[in-house]
């Protein structure tokens, strides 16, 4: 995989792009405060008794994964709720201290959050296929990060903007995860012909591991792409390309 250099210019900030901004701002902090806040109405075992989110798969583990799982809601909820505002134009531009300090707290949570998130990965609800889809988006969850910070320690902007698109692509599987949830459950009704809730939710959630990420992870690059920042290639670049990178 090769990055090439861009010729057009720089981008603006659009009235669309800004909409977007918005959506995905708000989208964050609704998922990460209600999502992250019923975790902290009571202990896992009331919260199972009363089938709050997955407090069931979890009152029972060893308490190293209950741990895990505190960690991985807080950390990885803070990243949620920073994320968005490293992307707006006016904090890099005006305040770009803040944006560096947002920068390294969100690295930090980061960290936190895709450690615990391979250890919960191991005893997921979904079972060995959740496994593989989970710890995956754990691993490039962390590994696309460090490409950003490597990429704005290096003071090559435009590829730490690429990577931390596509980081923040995978930060976002918190939304996109309980927004799939919520249509695959609903599809189901017209359907459900008087089976169980858990059994509806238990097969909109199978494929969740995979289809919270996969087409984030496109469409993050589609963005990369229409900004010209620097594009991942599955194939060698052409010559002139090469001569210009
Ligand atoms: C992007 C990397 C992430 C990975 C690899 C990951 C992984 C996981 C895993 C494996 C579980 C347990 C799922 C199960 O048992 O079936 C989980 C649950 C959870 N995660 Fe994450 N996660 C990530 C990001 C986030 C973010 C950014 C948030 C912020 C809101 C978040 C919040 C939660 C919450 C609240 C739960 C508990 C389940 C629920 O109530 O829906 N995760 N995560």
């Amino acid at each position: 995989m090769t990055n090439t250099v861009s010729t057009r210019p720089a981008h603006h900030t659009t009235p669309r792009r800004r909409w977007s901004w918005t959506w995905v701002m708000l989208s964050s902090l609704a998922i990460a405060g209600y999502f992250v806040g019923q975790y902290g109405e009571g202990t896992l075992d009331e919260l199972a008794q009363r089938n709050v989110g997955l407090a069931t798969t979890y009152a029972d583990r060893s308490w190293p994964v209950q741990v895990a799982f505190y960690v991985h809601i807080v950390a990885a909820g803070l990243a949620l709720a920073l994320g968005p505002w490293q992307f707006s134009k006016r904090l890099r531009t005006r305040h770009w201290r803040l944006h560096r300090w947002n920068g390294r707290v969100y690295m930090v949570t980061l960290a936190l959050g895709s450690a615990a998130a391979f250890v919960m990965s191991m005893f997921n609800s979904v079972g060995i296929s959740g496994f593989f889809g989970f710890a995956a988006l754990a691993v490039l969850w962390g590994w696309t990060a460090l490409r950003g910070y490597k990429a704005a320690r290096a003071r090559r902007f435009r590829e730490h903007e690429a990577w931390m698109i596509r980081n923040f692509a995978l930060t976002y599987a918190a939304v996109t995860l309980r927004l799939w949830l919520g249509v695959l459950i609903m599809v189901q009704l017209p359907f459900s012909d008087g089976r169980e809730f858990t059994d509806i939710f238990d097969q909109a959630y199978g494929p969740l591991p995979y289809l919270c990420w996969i087409p984030n992870i496109v469409v993050a690059e589609f963005l990369v792409r229409r900004r010209n920042l620097p594009s991942l290639h599955m194939t060698s670049p052409p010559a002139d390309a090469r001569l210009a990178g």
